[in-house]
């Protein structure tokens, strides 16, 4: 497996932009809906991340994972390479690439098989965040 770096890789806006469309809304509290290919760009440009690579594994695309300032770890698989190990090897090249006291996930309650796999790879449940709008 290999990690790019999104800020190098030719066509990674739009390998990212299909990540995108294939995220259901259950997947991700920060983000609802798809964004359009100008703000996508604008936020890639911004470096919004203190690392972001797209996940390559047989010489294909596969995925892309992100380390936040603030040391939350964002993965994304798509759906046909899921339950291969991917997501599990990415997360540790991550965490090896970019240590750090410790690394945190936020996740959607409604998320259970990505909460299951963060918990698979060792993470807690240390806190409920509420939303009013
Ligand atoms: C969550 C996600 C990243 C997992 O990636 P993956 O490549 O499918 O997971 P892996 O094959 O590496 O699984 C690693 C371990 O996690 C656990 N796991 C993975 N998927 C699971 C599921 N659907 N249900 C329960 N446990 C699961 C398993 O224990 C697995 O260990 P195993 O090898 O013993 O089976 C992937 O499903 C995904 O991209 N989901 C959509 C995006 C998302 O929810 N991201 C998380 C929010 S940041």
């Amino acid at each position: 497996m290999k990690l790019i770096d999104v800020h190098t890789a030719d066509a990674a806006a739009q390998v990212l932009y299909r990540l995108l469309e294939e995220r259901t809304p259950e997947i991700n509290i920060s983000h609802r809906r798809l964004p359009s290919w100008e703000d996508h760009l604008a936020f890639i440009a911004s470096r919004p991340y203190d690392a972001w690579y797209l996940i390559e594994a047989h010489n294909q695309l596969i995925g892309a994972i992100y380390l936040s300032k603030m040391s939350e770890i964002g993965v994304f698989i798509l759906r046909d390479h899921r339950g291969h190990g991917h997501g599990k090897r990415a997360i540790e090249l991550l965490m090896q690439r970019h240590p750090r006291d410790r690394f945190l996930a936020n996740i959607n309650p409604a998320n259970r098989p990505s909460i299951e796999f963060f918990q698979a790879l060792g993470f807690q449940h240390i806190q409920n965040t509420y939303e009013k709008r």
